[in-house]
């Protein structure tokens, strides 16, 4: 199994990558410097985390002492969704640069195919049309411009990948979606092959931390147990594994450094064939819904039209 995937930029993803969502401020530099010593290379970040200037601060850390070089590294970032207007998006990168304390982000995202007014919060009387074609243009602006090595979407349906395939002159590199043995994504899994388009997977884990999130089951199924246990890993390890497998590149979360070591330790075995087709077995179901979009003003009248119709 590679270290790295390509993407049609010619680029390489590392497909491991450190998740920072919910890396509480105070802590989640230390997780990145903990992940790079670890020999991580890829961080996912979000402007929508609140947590880019610690994570820029970590990094400049990581630099200035000689542990890792800036083009030895791939972090991506994300377009929130109060900066959808063309205008906007230059500014929203320019300060996400400016935090991260980079010139460049290897990828950067529209994070949820969701918008808002300029400046302001999710809230019912805040959503404005959305307007994909427009938003890409302007990424589209970032990738010329070289601030954006490679541009992509995240939380973003087959069909709404579709649509933007449809009209982007530069074709979207990633997606990053939820993704793991309870929520396996085979329909945009399929489609995304068939365009050379690459999958990132978050929540690889199931985000079992997350007390909002409902059923999360990933590391408890006795399916993705037995694995763990036949090939003496953990049912982390197993999740992650099946996600490379699938091609996927994940972003397991974790600020816990003996957590961090072992969410990278994937390389040197194999979840086997006959092991490997158990996971078709496993039920299905969406743990990160949108519910927070789903509102009379925002264009999404349900869960259902928010995902159009994968849920
Ligand atoms: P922690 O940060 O304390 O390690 P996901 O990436 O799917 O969102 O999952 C992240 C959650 O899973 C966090 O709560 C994280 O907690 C926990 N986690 C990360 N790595 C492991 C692991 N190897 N085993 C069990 N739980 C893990």
């Amino acid at each position: 199994m590679a270290r790295f995937f390509t993407l049609n930029t010619g680029a390489q993803i590392p497909s491991v990558g450190l998740g920072t969502w919910q890396a509480e401020p105070g802590v989640v530099g230390d997780a990145v410097i903990a992940a790079v010593k670890a020999g991580y290379r890829h961080i996912d970040c979000a402007r929508a985390y609140s947590n880019e200037e610690e994570v820029g601060l970590a990094l400049k850390k990581l630099f200035d002492e000689g542990v890792v070089k800036r083009e030895d590294l791939f972090i991506t970032s994300k377009l929130w969704s109060s900066d959808h207007a063309p205008e906007d998006v230059p500014v929203a990168m320019d300060l996400t640069l400016s935090e991260l304390q980079l010139d460049y982000v290897d990828l950067y995202l529209i994070h949820w195919p969701v918008r808002v007014k300029k400046g302001s919060r999710i809230s019912p009387e805040n959503f404005v049309q959305l307007d994909i074609p427009a938003t890409w243009g302007a990424m589209e602006k970032l990738y010329d411009s070289g601030k954006a090595r490679a541009i992509g979407v995240s939380n973003f349906s087959t069909k709404k990948l579709e649509d933007l395939v449809v009209t982007a002159h530069v074709p979207p590199a990633v997606i990053q979606v939820e993704c793991h043995p309870s929520w396996q994504q085979m329909k945009l899994h399929a489609f995304c092959q068939s365009k050379g388009i690459h999958l990132s997977a978050y929540s690889p884990l199931g985000s079992p931390g997350t007390t909002w999130i409902k059923g999360s089951n990933v590391l408890t199924h006795p399916i993705v147990g037995m694995v763990a246990e036949k090939l003496g890993k953990s049912p982390a390890q197993v999740a992650l594994r099946w996600g490379l497998q699938m091609g996927h590149s994940v972003l397991p979360k974790s600020t816990n450094e003996a957590r961090i070591k072992e969410n990278l330790d994937l390389f040197d075995w194999s979840i086997p064939d006959d092991l490997f087709a158990k996971f078709s077995e496993i039920e299905q179901a969406r743990l990160i819904r949108g519910n927070f979009a789903v509102q009379p003003q925002s264009g999404y009248k349900s869960v259902e039209e928010l995902w159009d119709g994968e849920i």
